[in-house]
């Protein structure tokens, strides 16, 4: 195990009703004015935005309002975002919504206080020295952003979708109720599952030996995600398992599951190019990448994939087959995937393959030419691996 420095501050609010506190919360963090920012408008359809407003108000909290995130959120609104919280002197983000809605307020959080084009921290030309407190109420178990150090901005002038972290932007709160999650269109449930899923696999595929406590711990994340998963496909309205998928979704990215070793994340930066060009989902495009991955690094830790599908997708042991039984358990993600209506071939996300070049393209501009710490792979390797997802 490497040494290593575990980092999570943000108080968790957890349960049915919690999103009833966000007014303490919001006082208690001495925000005086707040930006309430969602997305597309679901919240408003299901009446948490005006939970939200009456909670401000019972505790005499002013704030100005910027809703209209989508999924894959985009830059132009956070400049947006950024000079309304100037001229209006706001002194805490508050997100309502999902990991896009919590990675703008966190963009947002990061360039007020910033002289420069934002952007530049995406950009990786500066870092974050001062940001705006963020506070999140979440409505979708996915991305783990409202327990994680990072944001994921697209620059939509030439499809850049870029990643940055900082623990300055960790949430001070995070309000959790399984309950905000029943008005889910299932797809975005599943592809949430498929993303906590895939935060777990980039740290547990990883090079660094002895750190059994973790790989544990995350195989049991990931049994209880799968077997939550599950139910919901035919009881979408199971409280226990929302509440399984929204606990794990969080500690999926938190950083738990990756002290102690060297992550990996090559298999999201494969993805990221997919969203970028295509407005994919950001877990459907995984649960095309990850098996494909999967497949082509197989043989540069056969016992880690052996482990995995003998602990986490009960494929008997055979010690004389491993690497059938290895190959067996990726077989089971995928049809686990499909269960859930998720694509798991580049074909079925409607990829074209006269864009394979457009995605290079992007891939090289941010990932450069050789990436990955579970195995070292050049752009050639990324064109397989994207082949070999193609069907
Ligand atoms: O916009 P609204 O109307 O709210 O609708 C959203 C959106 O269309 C809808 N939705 C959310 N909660 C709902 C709901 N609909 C009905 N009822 C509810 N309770 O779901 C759609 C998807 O929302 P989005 O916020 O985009 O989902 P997700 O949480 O999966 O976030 C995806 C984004 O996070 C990034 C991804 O790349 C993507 O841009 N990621 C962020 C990470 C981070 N900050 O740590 C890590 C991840 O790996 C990921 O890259
Ligand atoms: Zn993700």
């Amino acid at each position: 195990m490497e040494n290593f420095n575990f980092y999570s501050p943000t108080e968790f609010v957890f349960g049915k009703e919690t999103e009833r506190e966000v007014g303490h919360l919001l006082k208690r963090f001495n925000a005086n004015k707040v930006l309430l920012h969602y997305g597309g408008g679901s919240i408003i359809k299901s009446g948490l935005y005006d939970r939200v407003v009456k909670a401000l108000n019972d505790e005499n909290i002013d704030y100005v309002e910027l809703g209209g995130v989508r999924p894959n959120p985009i830059d132009s609104l956070v400049y947006e975002g950024i000079k309304l919280s100037r001229e209006e002197a706001v002194d805490f983000v508050l997100a309502v919504g999902g990991g896009s809605v919590i990675d703008s307020a966190k963009a947002i959080a990061a360039g007020v206080h910033y002289d420069g084009d934002f952007w530049d921290f995406y950009d990786h030309k500066a870092v974050v020295n001062k940001a705006l407190p963020v506070g999140t109420i979440l409505t979708i178990p996915a991305a783990g952003s409202e327990g994680s150090s990072a944001t994921v901005i697209t620059k939509e002038s030439d499809r850049l979708k870029r990643g940055m972290g900082s623990n300055l932007l960790r949430p001070k709160f995070s309000i959790i109720n399984p309950e905000l999650t029943y008005t889910l269109p299932f797809w975005h449930t599943a592809a949430g599952i498929v993303d906590m899923i895939s935060h777990i696999f980039e740290r547990y595929l990883s090079q660094t030996q002895d750190v059994i406590l973790t790989d544990r711990l995350s195989e049991s994340t990931l049994i209880s995600i799968i077997e939550a998963g599950r139910k919901l496909i035919d009881e979408p309205n199971d409280y226990e398992a929302r509440a399984t998928i929204c606990w794990a979704g969080t500690i999926a990215h938190n950083g738990i599951l990756g002290v102690g070793r060297e992550e990996d994340w090559v298999t999201h930066g494969l993805e990221h190019q997919l969203s970028a060009v295509y407005d994919m989902t950001h877990g459907a495009g995984l649960a095309i990448m990850f098996p494909a991955y999967m497949l082509y690094t197989l043989d540069e830790d056969l016992e880690r994939f052996y482990r995995l599908a003998t602990t986490v997708f009960g494929v008997p042991s055979n010690h004389y087959h491993k690497k059938a039984v290895a190959i067996e358990g990726i077989q089971r993600l995928k049809a686990f995937y499909r269960a859930l209506g998720m694509p798991v071939t580049l074909q079925e996300g409607n990829v074209k393959k006269e864009d394979f070049p457009t995605i290079m393209t992007l891939l090289e501009k941010n990932m450069g030419k050789t990436f990955g710490n579970f195995k070292k792979l050049t752009l050639e390797d990324a064109q397989k691996i994207y082949e070999l997802a193609w069907e």
